[in-house]
């Protein structure tokens, strides 16, 4: 049946994913050919459809940065202060740079202790030396990790001075010869000097002496490793942050973020506020640069307020998140499919990509967010469990896991997020729990999986990309049913006396021998 005609007969029903099937179609391509670019907001385009949930157990710097590696974004957490958030932020921002604009750099009179420190603590071991210490003052050198030994105590007394190679030794580029004809540096050809130079960084000099910026081989080689990375004009990785609609709170820590991130998420579990409305307004006006998230919503109404307003794009789910209560305590929340849907028809009338956040549980669920129109899905649990994301494991019967927990659970809410449900009193129910997700290993490992399993699943759907599967919903032919309880128990795997735990296994492209995820070799099919 027609995805329209499906919801108008299932009216008045709240449905989930797990509800509905879809129903396959012509397939005239192969699988490697699905393209998942994706749209997160009315401005920003995402490689893959996937952007992390801001919660204190999910999204850190690093996973945004493994995230975004992969082609997806981050949404970095607020149960921190304004200046970790920002710190976090930059970390994501420089990780990998097409130019470093702002270098770290050193006075000559620094000493090597100092050079130490921001080598353990910023991860930079090449720093350009200024007269003045500042990003653009006058170039006098470069100072690099085989200047010095960290082994060697005698060294860290000196200054830089006494140890860097001295700007005659090292080899720059002139700025002057490297803009385009819009005044901007050429990327491509100042890379092609870094190359030529053989070095791990080339500062990029204007002809008065000032260092203007510097490019450095690290940034290029991750280029070459991540050639899918979502980032920005400047080749910095995109990343978002969560901010509370609590307006002191929200100009301050937009006072900080404004300029560094892409996206601010005003996240609260019912978006549908005046202060949210507000809020928007406000961010829009005073940051017009900046892709601004409203949500979380699950009626047409609120969409359509929060657009209004300014939002760039929504954030929808209300109840189906895995650690979530809101259902159970006050009885509100909507069947995530449902409200996807709703809400997919009252943002796309303006344009705008709706973000289905909360019960993707596998990749079927994605399939299916998306084909109900949704830009993105926005994971939680399913990123929890990654190397990448905050906090130790523990075993547990031979078992990696790790926390993952509610930002309305007692101890996320004790922590800052209260604000979230609107919890600013004394007496507070929890919306939601605490628990622990088994691991799935490595943000690099996890992800390639999760969608492998999306584009089978469009494949089938005879979907080469997100953008036709989108017309496809906009003029209602994508086909859906329902699945009766019997329907869903023949889906699962049954009637089986025991059954493999397996489902992933990989094909090394070049001898299609079947490794599994440690490398060993394995015999079958890719499952
Ligand atoms: P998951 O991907 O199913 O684990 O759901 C994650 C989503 O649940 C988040 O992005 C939030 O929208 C929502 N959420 C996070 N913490 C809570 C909570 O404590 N109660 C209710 N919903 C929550």
């Amino acid at each position: 049946m027609h995805i329209d005609d499906f919801f108008e007969q299932h009216a008045g029903q709240s449905l989930s994913y797990d509800d509905l099937i879809l129903l396959p179609g012509f397939v005239d391509f192969s699988i490697d050919a699905v393209d998942l670019t994706s749209r997160l907001t009315r401005e920003i385009s995402l490689n893959i459809p996937i952007v992390s949930s801001p919660m204190d157990t999910v999204s850190e710097a690093d996973l945004a940065i493994a995230l975004a590696l992969q082609g997806g974004m981050g949404f970095l957490h607020y149960n921190m202060s304004p200046e970790d958030q920002g710190k976090q932020a930059v970390r994501v921002k420089r990780y990998q740079n097409g130019v470093i604009f702002e270098p770290i750099t050193l006075p000559p009179t620094a000493t090597i202790e100092e050079v130490i420190t921001i080598r353990r603590e910023q991860g930079y071991s090449t720093i350009p030396i200024t007269h003045d210490g500042s990003p653009h003052g006058r170039f006098l050198g470069l100072i690099t990790k085989y200047d010095y030994s960290t082994f060697t105590p005698a060294y860290k007394g000196q200054t830089v001075a006494d140890r860097m190679m001295s700007a005659e030794h090292v080899t720059t580029a002139n700025f002057e010869e490297l803009v385009d004809a819009g005044g901007e540096l050429d990327l491509v050809q100042a890379n092609e000097r870094l190359l030529d130079s053989h070095s791990a960084a080339l500062p990029i000099v204007e002809r008065s002496g000032v260092l203007r910026y510097l490019i450095t081989r690290s940034d290029l080689d991750k280029h070459e490793q991540y050639p899918n990375a979502a980032v920005d004009r400047s080749q910095g990785l995109l990343v978002g942050a969560a901010v509370e609609t609590w307006s002191e709170k929200a100009h301050e820590r937009l006072e900080i973020l404004g300029d560094t991130v892409d996206v601010i998420v005003f996240d609260t579990s019912q978006g549908h506020t005046s202060y949210a409305l507000d809020l928007i307004r406000w961010a829009k006006r005073h940051y017009p640069e900046l892709q601004v998230m409203g949500g979380n919503v699950v009626t047409e109404d609120a969409c359509e307020a929060l657009i209004s307003a300014g939002a760039d794009a929504i954030r929808v789910g209300m109840g189906s998140g895995s650690i979530c209560t809101t259902q159970e305590v006050g009885g509100i929340g909507r069947g995530q499919a449902t409200a996807v849907y709703a809400c997919v028809r009252a943002c796309a009338r303006a344009g705008v990509p709706v973000v289905a956040d909360g019960g993707i549980a596998k990749s079927a669920d994605i399939v299916k967010a998306l084909s109900l129109g949704a830009g993105t899905v926005m994971l939680g649990s399913l990123l929890a469990c990654t190397d990448e994301a905050p906090g130790r494991y523990q075993i547990k019967d031979g078992i990696r896991l790790k926390r993952y927990r509610g930002m309305g659970s007692v101890a996320a809410m004790a922590e800052g997020s209260a604000s979230r449900y609107g919890l600013q009193q004394s007496l507070r129910v929890p919306e939601g729990v605490e628990g622990t997700v088994p691991s799935r290993g490595r943000v690099a490992e996890w992800i390639p999986c999760l969608l492998q399993g999306v584009r089978q699943g469009l494949h089938k759907l005879g979907h080469r990309s997100l953008e036709q599967l989108y017309d496809r919903v906009k003029n209602g032919t994508v086909q859906v049913e329902k699945r009766s309880e019997a329907a869903k128990a023949e889906g699962r795997v049954h009637d089986l006396y025991s059954v493999g735990t397996e489902r992933v296994e990989y094909i090394s492209r070049s001898d299609n021998s079947v490794h599994d995820k440690s490398g060993r070799e394995r015999h079958g099919a890719l499952v």
